[in-house]
């Protein structure tokens, strides 16, 4: 396995594999089972995987976790190896953004400033930024994303579909710990006691799931259920949500379930987490 560093390698790298079919898996590292899961998906459809480890500044707001975020390169090399990864590209902040860079591609005006984007506005500018430079390098055949950040897949394939990128994005189930909880790199800061408190979210999402598969489909029943489920959890910390919200797509709202064509998106902060989960419903 290769271990990149610098733009100008991994162009190199990209060059020597020709035409064999490349996956792309783009993480900001402390790699969990999640990210496991994409990487052997990618492994399954490409004769190689180029993951990319980066902690992306420019998603981060001024207030977020941008200098505790997790780091453990050392362990996430190891996990890519043993997976059999072709490469892992780890650039400084230096390599990926030039003092002069500024060139940003503006999300979509609503789907980019709701939910997420709602209360971290220049969060998916910084996302789309990031991948884009990630495509244009490693040029790959698939893109391999967890359907946990729902809005951000919907938001990376709007972008393949209005630049016509030569890319298909792949959407990979949510993985869930042995509790319920959906892995997350962010899942680390909570405490026992906050990750006890936590599993009211899956507990949610396995509520409105069983409702759906009974036949309730009126989005307004359903987020009642939601907020009763989540209110009446007995927690042991503060739990506040965000959003508990039904769309299509489009993240447009939606009054009733279209089977196949809906979610479900849920953000609840625990403690000083900010946590999501989701139902492709
Ligand atoms: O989902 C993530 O980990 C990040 O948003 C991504 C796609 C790697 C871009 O920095």
């Amino acid at each position: 396995m290769q271990v990149l560093q610098s733009i100008k390698e991994l162009k190199a790298f990209r060059e020597s594999l020709g035409a064999q079919s490349v996956g792309l898996v783009p993480t900001m590292g402390a790699l969990h089972k999640g990210h496991l899961s994409l990487i052997s998906e990618s492994s399954r459809h490409n004769a190689h995987t180029i993951v990319s480890v980066f902690v992306n500044p420019t998603q981060f707001g001024q207030n977020e976790d941008l200098s505790t975020y997790p780091r453990t390169l050392e362990q996430d090399l190891a996990l890519c190896e043993n997976l059999g990864v072709s490469a892992v590209f780890a650039p400084s902040v230096e390599e990926m953004y030039a003092s002069d860079d500024e060139i940003a591609i503006l999300p979509p005006k609503m789907m980019g400033y709701v939910l997420e984007g709602f209360d971290r506005p220049t969060h998916f500018a910084g996302v789309l930024q990031v991948v884009i430079k990630l495509f244009m390098l490693t040029r790959p055949h698939k893109a391999y994303f967890g359907k946990k950040d729902a809005q951000q897949v919907l938001i990376v394939q709007k972008m393949i579909r209005d630049l016509h990128l030569p890319l298909e994005i792949v959407a990979c189930p949510i993985v869930r710990d042995d509790d319920g909880l959906a892995l997350s790199s962010r899942n680390v800061y909570l405490s026992a006691q906050e990750r006890e408190s936590a599993l009211c979210i899956p507990r949610t999402i396995e509520r409105i799931e069983s409702a759906i598969n009974q036949g309730v489909l009126e989005t307004k029943e359903l987020e009642n259920l939601a907020r009763q489920t989540l209110d009446s959890s007995k927690s042991l910390t503060p739990i506040h949500i965000f959003y508990a919200y039904f769309c299509d797509h489009s993240l447009a709202p939606i009054a009733r379930i279209k089977r196949g064509e809906s979610l479900f998106l849920l953000a609840v902060r625990v403690g000083r987490t900010r946590l999501l989960d989701n139902l492709w419903c």
